[in-house]
């Protein structure tokens, strides 16, 4: 590993775990310090947002990293965002493909899902963990059958293996430039959500319409057919001028 600065200065690497996350969570109930990070090779009971299983076979980038920040700022909700722009911008530095993040916080190649991210908050102990999922070097074929159409990996896009090592160096590092310019105030958030049709379904709601903004809160900011404006805080959300 070399020139990380705080985030993922500390890994601790697991063969095989249940969930990256729950492991980062208790490291830092048991005062485990920011940028502290848990790798595994395989996760049997990976989780995604919504309560959604993450299927997580050997081959992919399973990791969780403990950040310490103000967690009763408004702007914490920004984080998930900054993870996923970290994501899109490793991709394409080493790859040279056109990684995208969509809106909350997935990151696409083309219309499929390569990466997604889950945060836990904990706001009593003042911490909260980003868990990052990337589908490397994985075939397709090992995924469930309901996520084949949608998901993708580097193995599928580049008809080859990645080094592992390179993409968790490299990622730890964009990370880490993020979460400081996020700390000065100074952060841009890139996501391609931006100025498309798209549809969001939440538990109790479906819109339509255009994705105008992401305000300085990760709230995404929709403007309905009726030319009204709509604040959306979270749920799926689905491009649909490339059924992405
Ligand atoms: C999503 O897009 O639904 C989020 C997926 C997040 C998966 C990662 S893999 C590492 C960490 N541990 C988990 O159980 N989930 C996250």
């Amino acid at each position: 590993m070399n020139g990380h600065r705080t985030l993922g200065q500390k890994i601790e690497h697991f063969t095989s775990v249940d969930s990256t996350n729950d492991i980062a969570k208790r490291l830092a109930r048991e005062g485990a310090g920011e940028g502290t990070a848990v790798i595994a090779d395989i996760q049997e009971k990976g989780r995604g947002r919504l309560l959604r299983e993450w299927s997580s076979p050997l081959g992919g980038v399973w990791l969780s990293v403990i950040l310490r920040p103000d967690t009763t700022s408004e702007r914490i909700s920004l984080l998930p965002l900054i993870a996923g722009n970290a994501i899109a911008n490793t991709l394409n530095k080493l790859y040279d493909i056109d990684a995208r993040t969509r809106w909350p916080n997935d990151v696409l190649i083309g219309n499929k899902k390569v990466s997604g991210v889950l945060t836990e908050l904990d706001t009593a102990e003042n911490f909260i963990v980003v868990g990052i999922g990337i589908n490397a070097n994985i075939d397709v074929s090992e995924f469930p059958e309901e996520v084949r159409g949608i998901a993708t990996t580097l193995k599928e896009e580049m008809g080859r293996e990645v080094s592992k090592e390179e993409l968790i160096d490299c990622l730890f590092l964009e990370l880490d430039d993020m979460y400081e310019q996020y700390g000065s105030g100074l952060v841009e958030i890139n996501c391609s959500t931006i100025n498309r049709r798209v549809k969001i379904i939440t538990e109790t709601y479906e819109l339509t319409g255009t994705a105008k903004e992401v305000d300085e809160t990760g709230a995404l900011i929709l403007e309905l057919e009726d030319g009204t404006t709509k604040r959306i805080i979270g749920g799926d959300c689905i491009h649909l001028d490339d059924s992405a």
